[in-house]
Protein backbone atom coordinates (compact mmCIF):
# COMPACT_ATOMS: atom_id res chain seq x y z
CA UNK A 1 0.00 0.00 0.00
CA UNK A 2 1.50 3.41 -0.67
CA UNK A 3 0.38 4.77 2.78
CA UNK A 4 3.24 3.90 4.75
CA UNK A 5 2.24 6.68 7.20
CA UNK A 6 -0.50 5.14 7.89
CA UNK A 7 -1.31 5.11 11.77
CA UNK A 8 -3.55 2.84 13.96
CA UNK A 9 -5.25 5.35 16.95
CA UNK A 10 -5.66 9.01 16.39
CA UNK A 11 -3.36 9.81 13.58
CA UNK A 12 -1.91 12.64 15.28
CA UNK A 13 0.36 15.24 13.43
CA UNK A 14 1.70 15.71 16.67
CA UNK A 15 3.32 12.29 16.86
CA UNK A 16 6.00 13.09 14.36
CA UNK A 17 5.21 10.30 11.69
CA UNK A 18 5.39 12.91 9.20
CA UNK A 19 8.16 15.46 8.10
CA UNK A 20 9.22 17.26 5.65
CA UNK A 21 13.22 17.44 4.95
CA UNK A 22 14.24 21.23 5.09
CA UNK A 23 14.85 22.17 1.75
CA UNK A 24 11.89 19.72 0.98
CA UNK A 25 9.34 22.08 3.34
CA UNK A 26 10.87 25.20 1.42
CA UNK A 27 10.51 23.75 -2.03
CA UNK A 28 6.68 22.34 -1.03
CA UNK A 29 6.23 25.64 0.48
CA UNK A 30 7.28 27.50 -2.65
CA UNK A 31 5.47 25.55 -4.44
CA UNK A 32 2.05 26.35 -2.81
CA UNK A 33 2.76 30.16 -3.30
CA UNK A 34 3.40 30.13 -6.97
CA UNK A 35 0.49 28.95 -8.81
CA UNK A 36 -2.13 30.77 -11.04
CA UNK A 37 -1.93 33.69 -8.89
CA UNK A 38 1.72 34.25 -10.19
CA UNK A 39 1.18 33.22 -13.85
CA UNK A 40 -2.33 34.06 -14.14
CA UNK A 41 -3.97 36.78 -12.24
CA UNK A 42 -0.81 39.13 -11.10
CA UNK A 43 -0.18 39.86 -15.12
CA UNK A 44 -3.87 40.97 -15.62
CA UNK A 45 -4.04 42.70 -12.43
CA UNK A 46 -1.13 44.18 -12.97
CA UNK A 47 -1.73 45.09 -16.47
CA UNK A 48 -5.55 47.19 -14.94
CA UNK A 49 -3.58 48.80 -12.69
CA UNK A 50 -0.67 50.24 -13.86
CA UNK A 51 2.21 48.25 -14.36
CA UNK A 52 5.50 49.08 -12.72
CA UNK A 53 4.47 50.88 -9.72
CA UNK A 54 1.33 48.20 -9.14
CA UNK A 55 4.41 45.66 -8.83
CA UNK A 56 6.35 48.10 -6.47
CA UNK A 57 3.13 48.38 -4.50
CA UNK A 58 3.02 44.36 -4.33
CA UNK A 59 6.40 44.10 -3.14
CA UNK A 60 5.70 46.33 -0.31
CA UNK A 61 3.24 44.46 1.08
CA UNK A 62 4.66 41.22 0.41
CA UNK A 63 7.68 42.27 2.74
CA UNK A 64 5.53 44.29 5.08
CA UNK A 65 2.60 42.26 5.81
CA UNK A 66 3.03 39.06 4.02
CA UNK A 67 6.03 37.84 4.84
CA UNK A 68 4.99 38.63 8.51
CA UNK A 69 1.74 36.52 8.50
CA UNK A 70 3.21 33.65 6.67
CA UNK A 71 5.87 33.50 9.18
CA UNK A 72 3.08 33.52 12.03
CA UNK A 73 1.28 30.82 10.03
CA UNK A 74 4.28 28.55 10.45
CA UNK A 75 4.87 29.22 13.52
CA UNK A 76 1.16 28.12 14.81
CA UNK A 77 1.64 25.06 12.59
CA UNK A 78 4.89 23.98 14.07
CA UNK A 79 4.33 25.31 17.63
CA UNK A 80 0.74 23.22 17.41
CA UNK A 81 1.76 20.23 15.17
CA UNK A 82 -1.71 19.58 14.42
CA UNK A 83 -4.23 20.45 11.58
CA UNK A 84 -5.63 23.94 11.33
CA UNK A 85 -7.91 23.44 13.83
CA UNK A 86 -6.25 21.18 16.73
CA UNK A 87 -3.50 24.06 16.51
CA UNK A 88 -4.86 26.15 17.56
CA UNK A 89 -6.74 24.34 20.41
CA UNK A 90 -3.14 23.14 21.24
CA UNK A 91 -1.10 26.47 21.67
CA UNK A 92 -4.28 28.46 24.42
CA UNK A 93 -6.82 27.30 26.58
CA UNK A 94 -8.96 30.14 25.15
CA UNK A 95 -12.34 28.63 23.67
CA UNK A 96 -13.08 28.72 20.11
CA UNK A 97 -10.19 29.22 18.18
CA UNK A 98 -10.56 25.95 17.05
CA UNK A 99 -13.85 26.47 15.78
CA UNK A 100 -12.21 29.60 14.33
CA UNK A 101 -9.38 27.63 12.70
CA UNK A 102 -12.15 25.69 11.00
CA UNK A 103 -13.17 28.52 8.55
CA UNK A 104 -9.37 27.86 7.13
CA UNK A 105 -10.28 24.29 6.63
CA UNK A 106 -13.25 25.15 5.19
CA UNK A 107 -12.00 28.07 2.70
CA UNK A 108 -9.20 25.30 1.22
CA UNK A 109 -11.47 23.26 0.49
CA UNK A 110 -13.88 25.41 -1.08
CA UNK A 111 -11.01 27.15 -3.00
CA UNK A 112 -9.86 23.81 -4.91
CA UNK A 113 -13.42 23.41 -5.74
CA UNK A 114 -12.71 26.40 -8.10
CA UNK A 115 -9.45 26.77 -8.80
CA UNK A 116 -8.67 23.24 -10.26
CA UNK A 117 -11.10 24.33 -12.91
CA UNK A 118 -8.79 26.63 -14.18
CA UNK A 119 -5.63 24.08 -13.41
CA UNK A 120 -8.12 21.92 -15.49
CA UNK A 121 -8.02 24.59 -18.24
CA UNK A 122 -4.52 25.06 -18.45
CA UNK A 123 -3.93 21.23 -19.31
CA UNK A 124 -6.49 21.52 -21.81
CA UNK A 125 -4.95 24.83 -23.52
CA UNK A 126 -1.20 22.23 -22.86
CA UNK A 127 -2.65 19.68 -25.19
CA UNK A 128 -4.38 21.80 -27.81
CA UNK A 129 -1.30 23.86 -28.15
CA UNK A 130 1.26 21.02 -29.04
CA UNK A 131 -1.09 19.48 -31.13
CA UNK A 132 -1.48 22.92 -32.58
CA UNK A 133 -5.21 22.79 -32.96
CA UNK A 134 -5.26 26.00 -30.32
CA UNK A 135 -4.20 27.44 -33.55
CA UNK A 136 -6.97 26.52 -36.02
CA UNK A 137 -8.47 29.58 -35.85
CA UNK A 138 -8.07 33.69 -35.44
CA UNK A 139 -11.37 34.07 -32.63
CA UNK A 140 -9.11 33.07 -30.04
CA UNK A 141 -11.82 34.64 -27.87
CA UNK A 142 -14.64 32.67 -29.49
CA UNK A 143 -12.83 30.14 -29.10
CA UNK A 144 -11.78 30.01 -25.34
CA UNK A 145 -15.74 31.03 -24.93
CA UNK A 146 -16.71 27.74 -26.86
CA UNK A 147 -14.79 25.51 -24.16
CA UNK A 148 -15.68 26.99 -20.91
CA UNK A 149 -19.05 27.06 -22.52
CA UNK A 150 -19.36 23.09 -22.95
CA UNK A 151 -18.82 19.85 -20.67
CA UNK A 152 -15.17 19.93 -21.18
CA UNK A 153 -14.07 21.65 -18.61
CA UNK A 154 -15.72 19.60 -16.04
CA UNK A 155 -13.74 16.50 -17.61
CA UNK A 156 -9.83 18.46 -17.02
CA UNK A 157 -10.77 19.34 -13.70
CA UNK A 158 -11.67 15.72 -12.84
CA UNK A 159 -8.07 14.52 -14.40
CA UNK A 160 -6.61 17.87 -11.86
CA UNK A 161 -8.26 16.87 -8.74
CA UNK A 162 -6.96 13.34 -9.43
CA UNK A 163 -3.54 14.64 -10.14
CA UNK A 164 -3.51 16.45 -6.93
CA UNK A 165 -4.75 13.30 -4.87
CA UNK A 166 -2.54 11.04 -6.36
CA UNK A 167 0.74 13.00 -4.87
CA UNK A 168 -1.46 13.45 -1.69
CA UNK A 169 -2.17 9.65 -0.97
CA UNK A 170 1.64 8.95 -0.95
CA UNK A 171 1.77 11.11 2.11
CA UNK A 172 4.03 14.34 3.19
CA UNK A 173 7.89 13.20 1.93
CA UNK A 174 6.78 10.45 -0.68
CA UNK A 175 3.97 12.67 -1.81
CA UNK A 176 4.54 16.47 -1.40
CA UNK A 177 7.69 16.58 -0.80
CA UNK A 178 8.82 14.32 -3.53
CA UNK A 179 6.54 16.14 -5.96
CA UNK A 180 7.64 19.27 -5.45
CA UNK A 181 11.19 18.89 -5.53
CA UNK A 182 10.83 17.86 -8.53
CA UNK A 183 9.00 20.37 -10.26
CA UNK A 184 9.60 23.59 -8.65
CA UNK A 185 13.34 23.08 -10.61
CA UNK A 186 11.26 22.24 -13.75
CA UNK A 187 9.33 25.21 -13.23
CA UNK A 188 12.88 27.97 -13.07
CA UNK A 189 13.67 26.14 -16.24
CA UNK A 190 10.29 26.55 -18.41
CA UNK A 191 10.19 30.14 -16.96
CA UNK A 192 13.61 31.12 -17.99
CA UNK A 193 13.55 29.14 -21.51
CA UNK A 194 10.35 31.48 -22.01
CA UNK A 195 12.13 34.87 -20.39
CA UNK A 196 14.60 34.49 -23.29
CA UNK A 197 12.17 33.50 -25.76
CA UNK A 198 9.66 36.51 -24.66
CA UNK A 199 12.57 39.02 -24.12
CA UNK A 200 13.73 38.49 -27.90
CA UNK A 201 10.63 38.99 -29.68
CA UNK A 202 11.09 42.25 -31.81
CA UNK A 203 8.99 45.19 -29.87
CA UNK A 204 9.83 43.01 -26.42
CA UNK A 205 11.10 46.42 -25.00
CA UNK A 206 7.73 48.09 -24.64
CA UNK A 207 6.58 45.67 -22.61
CA UNK A 208 9.20 45.44 -20.36
CA UNK A 209 9.38 49.28 -19.73
CA UNK A 210 5.34 48.87 -18.65
CA UNK A 211 6.25 46.43 -16.14
CA UNK A 212 9.67 47.61 -14.40
CA UNK A 213 9.20 51.99 -15.11
CA UNK A 214 6.98 52.96 -12.48
CA UNK A 215 4.52 55.67 -12.70
CA UNK A 216 3.54 57.00 -9.81
CA UNK A 217 0.35 58.91 -10.45
CA UNK A 218 -0.91 55.32 -11.11
CA UNK A 219 -0.61 54.44 -7.76
CA UNK A 220 -4.03 54.36 -5.80
CA UNK A 221 -5.32 53.05 -2.62
CA UNK A 222 -7.20 50.90 -4.97
CA UNK A 223 -4.64 49.86 -6.10
CA UNK A 224 -2.84 49.32 -2.84
CA UNK A 225 -6.18 47.03 -1.67
CA UNK A 226 -5.61 44.92 -4.68
CA UNK A 227 -2.01 44.49 -4.08
CA UNK A 228 -2.51 43.47 -1.03
CA UNK A 229 -5.24 41.29 -1.51
CA UNK A 230 -3.13 39.32 -3.90
CA UNK A 231 0.42 39.34 -1.73
CA UNK A 232 -2.56 37.46 0.65
CA UNK A 233 -3.78 34.96 -1.90
CA UNK A 234 0.01 34.96 -3.75
CA UNK A 235 1.86 33.52 -0.55
CA UNK A 236 -1.24 31.06 -0.18
CA UNK A 237 -2.04 32.86 3.66
CA UNK A 238 -5.55 32.39 5.45
CA UNK A 239 -6.26 29.26 3.77
CA UNK A 240 -4.98 26.89 6.23
CA UNK A 241 -2.29 25.42 3.97
CA UNK A 242 0.99 27.31 5.87
CA UNK A 243 -0.34 26.35 8.86
CA UNK A 244 -0.76 22.44 7.99
CA UNK A 245 2.72 22.47 6.25
CA UNK A 246 4.17 24.32 8.95
CA UNK A 247 2.74 21.14 11.67
CA UNK A 248 5.63 18.99 9.48
CA UNK A 249 8.15 21.36 9.65
CA UNK A 250 11.42 20.12 12.07
CA UNK A 251 12.24 21.77 15.19
CA UNK A 252 15.31 23.06 14.41
CA UNK A 253 15.29 24.28 11.22
CA UNK A 254 15.09 28.46 11.38
CA UNK A 255 11.03 29.23 10.16
CA UNK A 256 13.00 33.27 9.61
CA UNK A 257 15.00 32.20 6.61
CA UNK A 258 12.43 29.79 5.66
CA UNK A 259 9.70 32.56 5.31
CA UNK A 260 12.36 34.60 3.55
CA UNK A 261 13.23 31.91 1.09
CA UNK A 262 9.16 31.20 0.11
CA UNK A 263 8.59 34.88 -0.06
CA UNK A 264 11.57 35.49 -2.49
CA UNK A 265 10.78 32.51 -4.28
CA UNK A 266 7.10 34.12 -4.63
CA UNK A 267 8.47 37.30 -5.52
CA UNK A 268 11.09 36.03 -8.42
CA UNK A 269 7.76 33.76 -9.81
CA UNK A 270 5.62 36.37 -10.13
CA UNK A 271 8.98 38.84 -11.62
CA UNK A 272 9.50 36.56 -14.33
CA UNK A 273 6.03 35.29 -15.07
CA UNK A 274 5.76 39.48 -16.05
CA UNK A 275 8.88 39.37 -17.73
CA UNK A 276 6.99 36.32 -20.05
CA UNK A 277 3.55 37.76 -20.13
CA UNK A 278 4.34 41.60 -21.02
CA UNK A 279 6.86 41.89 -23.43
CA UNK A 280 4.92 38.95 -25.32
CA UNK A 281 2.05 40.93 -25.30
CA UNK A 282 2.97 44.18 -26.29
CA UNK A 283 5.08 42.76 -28.95
CA UNK A 284 1.68 41.31 -30.43
CA UNK A 285 -0.13 44.51 -29.91
CA UNK A 286 -1.98 42.75 -26.99
CA UNK A 287 -3.67 44.85 -24.40
CA UNK A 288 -2.37 43.70 -21.50
CA UNK A 289 -5.25 44.88 -18.82
CA UNK A 290 -8.11 43.09 -20.53
CA UNK A 291 -8.62 41.00 -17.14
CA UNK A 292 -8.71 37.13 -16.80
CA UNK A 293 -8.93 36.32 -20.44
CA UNK A 294 -5.12 37.68 -21.10
CA UNK A 295 -3.17 34.27 -20.80
CA UNK A 296 -6.25 32.25 -22.24
CA UNK A 297 -7.27 34.70 -24.51
CA UNK A 298 -4.48 36.90 -25.95
CA UNK A 299 -1.48 34.72 -25.63
CA UNK A 300 -2.14 32.14 -27.73
CA UNK A 301 -2.64 34.93 -30.34
CA UNK A 302 0.88 35.92 -29.75
CA UNK A 303 2.22 32.48 -29.36
CA UNK A 304 0.25 31.60 -32.98
CA UNK A 305 2.46 34.88 -34.61
CA UNK A 306 5.48 33.36 -33.67
CA UNK A 307 7.88 30.90 -34.84
CA UNK A 308 7.59 27.83 -32.86
CA UNK A 309 4.51 29.28 -31.36
CA UNK A 310 3.45 25.33 -30.57
CA UNK A 311 5.85 24.28 -28.99
CA UNK A 312 6.11 28.02 -26.66
CA UNK A 313 2.78 28.18 -26.14
CA UNK A 314 2.27 24.51 -24.97
CA UNK A 315 5.27 25.22 -22.71
CA UNK A 316 3.67 27.82 -21.36
CA UNK A 317 0.43 26.02 -20.43
CA UNK A 318 2.59 23.47 -19.15
CA UNK A 319 4.19 26.01 -16.98
CA UNK A 320 0.76 27.00 -15.85
CA UNK A 321 -0.46 23.13 -15.21
CA UNK A 322 2.63 22.68 -12.95
CA UNK A 323 2.27 26.04 -10.84
CA UNK A 324 -0.78 25.25 -10.27
CA UNK A 325 -1.02 21.60 -9.28
CA UNK A 326 2.45 22.17 -6.84
CA UNK A 327 -1.07 24.74 -5.39
CA UNK A 328 -3.59 22.39 -5.65
CA UNK A 329 -1.58 19.83 -3.43
CA UNK A 330 -0.72 22.34 -0.60
CA UNK A 331 -4.94 22.97 -0.71
CA UNK A 332 -5.81 18.86 -0.36
CA UNK A 333 -3.58 18.28 2.18
CA UNK A 334 -5.29 20.75 4.68
CA UNK A 335 -8.75 19.20 5.12
CA UNK A 336 -7.17 16.04 4.29
CA UNK A 337 -5.03 16.61 7.49
CA UNK A 338 -8.17 17.63 9.43
CA UNK A 339 -10.18 14.78 8.70
CA UNK A 340 -7.47 12.30 9.30
CA UNK A 341 -6.72 13.77 12.64
CA UNK A 342 -9.77 14.23 13.80
CA UNK A 343 -11.71 10.31 12.99
CA UNK A 344 -8.65 8.82 12.71
CA UNK A 345 -9.65 7.78 9.24
CA UNK A 346 -6.63 6.28 6.66
CA UNK A 347 -5.01 8.94 4.51
CA UNK A 348 -6.48 6.76 1.56
CA UNK A 349 -10.11 7.25 2.57
CA UNK A 350 -9.69 10.51 3.72
CA UNK A 351 -8.14 12.06 0.17
CA UNK A 352 -10.85 9.72 -1.54
CA UNK A 353 -13.61 10.84 0.00
CA UNK A 354 -12.44 14.60 -0.40
CA UNK A 355 -11.63 14.52 -3.89
CA UNK A 356 -14.88 12.78 -4.82
CA UNK A 357 -16.53 15.61 -2.81
CA UNK A 358 -14.70 18.40 -4.42
CA UNK A 359 -15.45 16.66 -7.68
CA UNK A 360 -19.33 17.44 -6.81
CA UNK A 361 -18.56 21.01 -5.35
CA UNK A 362 -16.47 21.89 -8.73
CA UNK A 363 -19.06 20.92 -11.09
CA UNK A 364 -21.52 24.25 -10.63
CA UNK A 365 -18.13 26.21 -11.01
CA UNK A 366 -16.74 24.32 -14.23
CA UNK A 367 -20.13 24.69 -15.74
CA UNK A 368 -21.27 28.00 -14.53
CA UNK A 369 -18.16 30.32 -15.45
CA UNK A 370 -18.56 29.89 -19.64
CA UNK A 371 -22.08 29.59 -19.59
CA UNK A 372 -22.69 25.92 -20.17
CA UNK A 373 -25.61 25.26 -17.96
CA UNK A 374 -27.41 28.74 -17.52
CA UNK A 375 -29.73 29.25 -14.51
CA UNK A 376 -26.23 29.21 -12.09
CA UNK A 377 -25.98 33.15 -11.63
CA UNK A 378 -27.01 35.16 -8.72
CA UNK A 379 -27.21 38.93 -8.54
CA UNK A 380 -25.20 39.41 -11.51
CA UNK A 381 -22.04 36.41 -10.66
CA UNK A 382 -21.90 33.39 -12.14
CA UNK A 383 -21.09 30.66 -9.35
CA UNK A 384 -17.75 30.35 -9.84
CA UNK A 385 -17.40 34.06 -10.03
CA UNK A 386 -18.98 33.93 -6.04
CA UNK A 387 -16.88 30.79 -5.22
CA UNK A 388 -13.66 32.97 -6.10
CA UNK A 389 -15.29 36.01 -4.63
CA UNK A 390 -16.26 34.65 -1.25
CA UNK A 391 -13.00 32.58 -0.97
CA UNK A 392 -10.51 35.27 -2.17
CA UNK A 393 -11.94 38.55 -0.86
CA UNK A 394 -13.83 37.41 2.59
CA UNK A 395 -12.08 34.21 3.67
CA UNK A 396 -9.01 34.80 3.21
CA UNK A 397 -8.62 38.04 4.85
CA UNK A 398 -10.75 36.50 7.58
CA UNK A 399 -8.42 33.75 7.85
CA UNK A 400 -5.27 36.43 7.73
CA UNK A 401 -7.74 38.40 10.70
CA UNK A 402 -7.96 35.70 12.68
CA UNK A 403 -4.25 34.66 12.53
CA UNK A 404 -2.50 38.06 13.72
CA UNK A 405 -5.11 38.24 15.92
CA UNK A 406 -4.05 35.20 17.48
CA UNK A 407 -0.01 35.67 17.53
CA UNK A 408 -0.35 39.20 18.37
CA UNK A 409 -2.66 38.97 20.74
CA UNK A 410 -3.64 35.49 22.04
CA UNK A 411 -0.69 33.44 21.95
CA UNK A 412 1.37 33.71 24.54
CA UNK A 413 4.84 31.42 23.29
CA UNK A 414 5.07 33.11 20.04
CA UNK A 415 8.24 33.96 20.47
CA UNK A 416 9.83 30.34 21.48
CA UNK A 417 8.45 29.74 18.49
CA UNK A 418 9.69 31.47 16.17
CA UNK A 419 12.99 31.69 17.14
CA UNK A 420 14.13 35.34 16.10
CA UNK A 421 16.98 37.47 17.53
CA UNK A 422 14.79 40.06 19.93
CA UNK A 423 15.14 42.80 17.48
CA UNK A 424 13.52 40.92 14.41
CA UNK A 425 11.01 39.46 16.97
CA UNK A 426 10.08 42.76 17.83
CA UNK A 427 9.06 43.99 14.33
CA UNK A 428 7.66 40.84 13.40
CA UNK A 429 5.24 41.33 16.25
CA UNK A 430 4.71 44.66 15.31
CA UNK A 431 3.79 44.02 12.02
CA UNK A 432 1.52 40.91 13.62
CA UNK A 433 0.42 42.49 15.78
CA UNK A 434 -0.73 46.12 14.67
CA UNK A 435 -0.19 46.49 10.64
CA UNK A 436 -1.07 43.52 9.69
CA UNK A 437 -4.73 43.37 10.90
CA UNK A 438 -5.41 47.07 10.18
CA UNK A 439 -4.42 46.80 6.82
CA UNK A 440 -6.69 43.15 6.35
CA UNK A 441 -9.66 45.07 8.20
CA UNK A 442 -9.18 47.40 4.83
CA UNK A 443 -8.98 44.96 2.23
CA UNK A 444 -11.81 43.56 4.16
CA UNK A 445 -14.38 46.58 4.25
CA UNK A 446 -12.84 47.21 0.50
CA UNK A 447 -13.88 43.59 -0.92
CA UNK A 448 -17.74 43.92 0.96
CA UNK A 449 -18.32 47.56 -0.57
CA UNK A 450 -17.64 49.59 2.24
CA UNK A 451 -15.10 51.71 0.79
CA UNK A 452 -16.82 52.52 -2.95
CA UNK A 453 -17.50 55.87 -2.21
CA UNK A 454 -13.29 56.65 -1.76
CA UNK A 455 -13.00 55.53 -5.24
CA UNK A 456 -16.00 56.88 -7.31
CA UNK A 457 -15.32 59.41 -9.53
N1 LIG B 1 -0.77 30.86 -3.72
C1 LIG B 1 -1.48 30.19 -4.74
C2 LIG B 1 -1.32 30.95 -6.04
O1 LIG B 1 -0.67 31.95 -6.10
C3 LIG B 1 -2.94 30.01 -4.43
C4 LIG B 1 -3.21 29.38 -3.12
C5 LIG B 1 -3.91 30.09 -2.16
C6 LIG B 1 -2.72 28.12 -2.82
C7 LIG B 1 -4.10 29.55 -0.91
C8 LIG B 1 -2.91 27.57 -1.57
C9 LIG B 1 -3.60 28.28 -0.62
O2 LIG B 1 -1.86 30.57 -7.03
Amino acid sequence: MVDQNKSTAAPSLADGEERFSKSGFIFAAIGSAVGLGNMWKFPYITGKYGGAAFFLMFIVCLLAVGLPVLMAELAIGRGGRGSVSTSFNRLTKQKGWGALGFLMIAAPFLILSFYSVVAGWTMYYAVRSFSGQLFTTTDYSGQFNAFIGSWQPVWWMLLALVLTAAVIIKGVSAGIEKFNKILIPGLVILLLVLVVRALTLDGAGEGVSFFLSPDFSKLTAESALVALGHAFFSLSLGMGTMITYGAYVDKRQSLGAGTMAIGLGDLLYAFLAGLIIFPTSFAFGIEPGQGPGLVFVALPAAFAAMPLGSLFGGLFFILLAVASLTSTVGLLEVPVAFIRERYGWSRGLAVTVITVLLFLVGIPSAVSVGGAVSGLDFGGKTFFDWMDFVCSNIMLPLGGLIVTIFVGWVWKNAAEEAGLTAAWFWIWLFMVRYIAPILVVLVLLYSAGALDFLFKG
